[in-house]
């Protein structure tokens, strides 16, 4: 009995973990254990036999259990602080700096576009970029025999249709969908099937924008151009107007801005005159307020489309419309 208690004892102390423990338990005192199995043995001894042995093994299996009971206690606080040690979190580590994204540059000008222009009353919508040939040309006055229409300018669409050249097509919207007056950009992408150089690209941005009401004047027109610009480039900058033919607009203008790339001295963004055609404009045609369905006798308005990409170029000096589409982020990551 006294060994049998001493190597009982000598496993429970030796164990470190209490799986360790769960065995040394199973060893003793489970189903096949080394005490159950000798209890099953009493039977077999004499009566007076017996009754020592029975007592002294229930003696044993209670010192046993006790003891495994006292040892898991232990064990399983030192596997708890050991869980706790590896599971700890240094607070005072420095931290992996995450990198943020911001807008493209295309992004931040046109919204500060709609924000100038929102806070002159205009509202900002939202026209297709795969457009009819009717709003895209004949709405605007454009006939079918117009240079604008060769293929060598216009992506054509299999179904008929074509991806809008210019964001005018919402204009003739506009006047069917809503009731005048009114005034409204429509900032968005338009696309044209031509050689890319420092200045051409086959997608760009403009930001279109109409006034329509009874009386409207050139005055007025220019005035919100002006309000523009300088809310845009947070100072007045040098611009010029020049008379410009467009079929859609009666008179029509070329409102240049002086390159602020090169300051005027010539650059290829200019292609070396010193200004950058931003935004032709005038008073809108008859015939393109009769496409939207109002009567000229009674309406009037004026539109202006402004080129986004150059004004971008202008406002953050790129001297290349190429980068703007390039999705390289050495250039994004510079605004
Ligand atoms: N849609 C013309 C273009 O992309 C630009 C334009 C000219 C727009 C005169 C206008 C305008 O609204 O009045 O070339």
């Amino acid at each position: 009995m006294e060994e049998l208690k001493n190597e009982a004892l000598a496993q429970i102390a030796q164990a470190t973990t209490t799986a360790a423990l769960k065995e040394v338990e199973v060893h003793w005192l489970g189903k096949k254990g080394l005490i159950t199995e000798r209890l099953k043995t009493l039977g077999t001894l004499a009566p007076e036999e017996r009754k020592n042995a029975g007592r002294d093994l229930n003696i044993l299996k209670n010192e046993i259990q006790t003891a495994i009971a006292e040892r898991t206690v232990t064990v399983a606080a030192s596997e708890i602080q050991q869980q706790a040690a590896s599971l700890f979190i240094d607070t005072s580590m420095p931290g992996i700096r995450a990198r943020s994204g911001h807008l493209h540059p295309l992004t931040m000008v046109t919204e500060q576009v709609v924000d100038v222009f929102e806070r002159m009353g205009f509202f900002t919508l939202d026209y297709p970029e795969a457009e009819s040939e009717f709003f895209n040309f004949d709405g605007l006055n454009i006939p079918s025999d117009h240079p604008a229409r060769d293929t060598q300018d216009t992506f054509y669409l299999t179904d008929g249709n074509l991806l809008r050249t210019h964001t005018s097509p919402g204009q003739v919207r506009a006047m069917r969908e809503f009731a005048p007056p009114f005034k409204a950009i429509f900032p968005g992408r338009v696309f044209r099937c031509e050689a890319t150089d420092a200045c051409h690209e086959h997608t760009f941005n403009q930001v279109e924008g109409i006034m329509i009401d009874r009386s409207v004047s050139v005055a007025n027109l220019i005035s919100s151009m002006m309000t523009l610009l300088s809310g845009v480039f947070g100072r007045q900058v040098v611009v010029r107007l020049r008379p410009g033919f467009f079929p859609f607009v009666e008179p029509g203008f070329e409102l240049d801005i002086q390159c602020m790339v090169c300051g005027g001295s010539g650059c290829p963004v200019c292609k070396r005159s010193g200004w950058v055609e931003l935004m032709p404009c005038g008073l809108i045609h008859p015939n393109v307020i009769r496409a939207g369905g109002l009567d000229p006798a009674e309406w009037e308005g004026w539109a202006f489309g402004l080129g986004l990409s150059r004004l971008v170029m202008m406002r953050y000096e790129i001297d290349d419309i190429r980068w703007l589409m390039s999705g390289d982020l050495r250039f994004v990551r510079q605004f």
